[in-house]
């Protein structure tokens, strides 16, 4: 029997069967229809079974299928290295694939470790993160968290220490929020003063924490979060694994600000939701702290699927379609939807990009609306009280309506 992840087996109803994908619909066998407004947890960003994409990965399936990414390289990740080159910033120069989001960010965690003990700086063993963050399920990446994280909190005796940092909420009507900024920077400038030549990294989620209850925070804010802990040479890790390919509106989330980090971590959309792939981009800076003649100052790490050329021709494509005129400005007008649509009764609205999402006053709440949308053919999943969209990049305004209406009616 499967053992499903993230559900609780004993009360969960049984796994509804999918038979084809469609756009932005998933077809069950009974021939009933489910708009999928969640991406499938966030990656399907052109939808399901795009032609294009499933012909590129034939294509590819039958030329290479996979080789050992130590000794060999090939077209696939070379093209879409050189495609990302157009869209990251030049400063964040050397790419290392691993597969998921999780890993993405192990890999950060591990390099930004190690970076210190190379250049010969030895006890700088703390992180930073945000209150509320997420980045995967993997022991780095929950111990990046923090030990109150509602998902992973059996596991924190075996966490690295982590300082949380806390978040200034930013929501439709959330007022000014300068003062209670304020007076997070001075309390991490505390911090700093104490433990900050022992910090290795700072590691967050940029604007949107997403698996937390898609809270944002302003720009402006995280530009003075990098500041302040740069003066530390504490390095920076942007978590865009959900944020990354113009979720936010933008291609990064880090594009809406002046900042940039040390380490960006992308998953999710890369493959437009085809297969498992993951990139850790990071700089010379420190890919060149890894080059000795001692063999354990290398990044001894790696995947039996690193780089692997089915997963690599599916993201050139999906790179491709991304950045057509015609996505790019669907996405526009997506956001420009959630802009537009209010939803009664709606607490702490806050939208950015093709993301809107909203409480409702209780959990029970949440998971009686969402049930609701189920009922009528729309897949929604809460997050907690929270309940957002966050729906493929060719979703039509059809759809978006039945949704609104929907969620109106349910409230
Ligand atoms: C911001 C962020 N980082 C990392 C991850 C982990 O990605 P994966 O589930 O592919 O391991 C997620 C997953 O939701 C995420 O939202």
């Amino acid at each position: 029997m499967i053992w499903r992840p993230f559900t609780q087996e004993k009360t969960a109803p049984p796994a509804l069967k999918i038979i084809k994908g469609e756009g932005t619909h998933l077809i069950a066998e009974s021939g009933e229809k489910y708009l999928d407004m969640i991406s499938s947890w966030f990656v399907t960003i052109h939808g399901h079974a795009n032609p294009e994409i499933a012909e590129a990965i034939s294509h590819q399936a039958k030329t290479l299928e996979h080789v050992i990414f130590t000794r060999f390289s090939h077209d696939p990740s070379e093209r879409l290295v050189e495609a990302l080159k157009a869209v990251v910033p030049g400063k964040l120069s050397r790419y290392f694939f691993s597969d998921n989001g999780s890993t993405a960010v192990e890999v950060a965690i591990k390099m930004a470790y190690q970076y210190f003990k190379n250049v010969g700086v030895k006890d700088r063993r703390f992180f930073l993160s945000l209150d509320g963050g997420y980045y995967g399920d993997t022991f780095g990446a929950m111990s990046a968290a923090g030990i109150n994280s509602k998902y992973h909190a059996t596991f924190s005796e075996l966490f690295f220490e982590t300082v949380m940092i806390k978040v200034p909420e930013y929501y439709d009507d959330a007022g000014s929020l300068e003062m209670q900024e304020d007076e997070i920077i001075s309390t991490l400038e505390r911090t700093l003063q104490e433990i900050g030549d022992r910090v290795c990294a700072l590691i967050l989620e940029p604007l949107l924490q997403g698996s937390f209850g898609m809270r944002l925070y302003r720009p402006e804010f995280l530009e003075r979060l990098v500041d302040r802990v740069r003066e530390y040479g504490i390095l920076v890790i942007f978590d865009e694994v959900m944020t990354g390919f113009y979720r936010t509106g933008k291609m990064f989330a880090m594009n809406y600000t002046n900042v940039l980090p040390d380490f960006i971590c992308l998953s999710k959309g890369l493959t437009g939701g085809f297969l498992p792939l993951a990139l850790t981009i990071t700089c010379d800076k420190i890919y060149d702290a890894f080059l000795s003649d001692d063999k354990a100052k290398a990044f001894l790490h790696g995947h039996s699927y690193t780089a692997n050329p089915i997963a690599c021709a599916a993201a050139c494509k999906s790179l491709e379609i991304l950045r057509r005129q015609e996505t790019v400005s669907k996405i526009g007008e997506i956001s420009e939807f959630h802009r537009n649509h209010s939803i009664p009764n709606a607490i702490k609205r806050r939208s950015i990009g093709t993301v809107t999402a909203f409480d409702v006053e209780s959990e029970d709440k949440a998971n009686l609306v969402v049930s609701k949308a189920w009922d009528n053919g729309i897949f929604l999943r809460p997050l907690g009280k929270t309940i957002y969209l966050f729906p493929p990049y060719c979703v039509s305004n059809y759809d978006l309506s039945r949704t609104y209406d929907t969620l109106n009616k349910c409230l």
